[in-house]
């Protein structure tokens, strides 16, 4: 399938990037800077991967990846709504704040990013994923990956689609997190994960117990 990635120039971004090329997608990355994205594409080094701006990154893919910072995830979404159009959205922002240097969620009204941006832009199928795995396991792509990846949509193609995305990457196993409504607690444990890499000095993810 095509991937574009907005904000593929950061970490999490190159990370699903190289990842999604070495399962033989092909690959956008976005950026809101052509030439940051085409320099972040060189240096993967892989030849299904390209960079370009987000709205060329949104006209590519049949799904479009969300990789921005929350704070900035709406207002990107909203930008390439016209690209975006009938596609699969898939968000994977974290709502984050620091305070006093220790990770808190932060809940939006709507609930969760992603029901926030499902709500504003009811044209864009959107699913919530992906927010678990850390980027620098997906770009060090001698880890070997080892992670269960939470993914929810109210529409079933959608998730469907991310779900196939999901599998089809070496050492992530997908799990139907049903409606998108269970974004908001799958976006709130992320600062939880985040507290324990720094005090186990780790890098964590998520199993689910008790699925064959
Ligand atoms: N890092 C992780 O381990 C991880 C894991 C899972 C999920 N996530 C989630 O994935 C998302 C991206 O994470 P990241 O660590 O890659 O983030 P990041 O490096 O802070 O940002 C990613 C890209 O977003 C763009 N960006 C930054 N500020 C922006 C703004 N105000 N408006 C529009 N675009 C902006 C930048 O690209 P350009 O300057 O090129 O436009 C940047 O390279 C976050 O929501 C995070 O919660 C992260």
């Amino acid at each position: 399938m095509r991937v574009g990635i907005l904000g593929g120039t950061g970490p999490a971004g190159r990370g699903v990037g190289i990842r999604a090329a070495l399962a033989g997608h092909e690959v956008m990355l976005g950026s809101r800077n052509e030439a940051k994205a085409a320099e972040a594409a060189r240096g993967l080094g892989h030849e299904r991967i390209k960079g370009s701006d987000n709205h060329e990154a949104a006209a590519f893919g049949d799904v479009v990846v969300l990789s921005v910072p929350w704070e900035a995830a709406m207002q990107t979404a909203v930008e390439v709504e016209r690209e975006a159009r009938g596609k699969v959205l898939m968000s994977m922002a974290n709502a984050v704040a620091f305070i006093d240097g220790k990770p808190e969620p932060v809940v939006p009204s709507s609930g969760s990013i992603a029901l926030g941006i499902q709500a504003r832009l009811p044209t864009v199928r959107v699913a919530a994923s992906m927010h678990h795995v850390p980027a620098r396991s997906l770009y060090e792509t001698d880890v070997k990956l080892d992670f269960d990846v939470l993914t929810c949509s109210d529409d079933k193609g959608a998730l469907d689609r991310v779900t196939e995305l999901v599998r089809s990457i070496d050492g992530l196993r997908p799990i139907d997190a049903g409606g998108l409504h269970n974004a908001s607690a799958i976006e709130a444990l992320t600062p939880l994960l985040i507290a324990l890499n720094s005090r186990y000095k780790a890098r964590t993810g998520i199993r689910i117990i008790g699925i064959d």
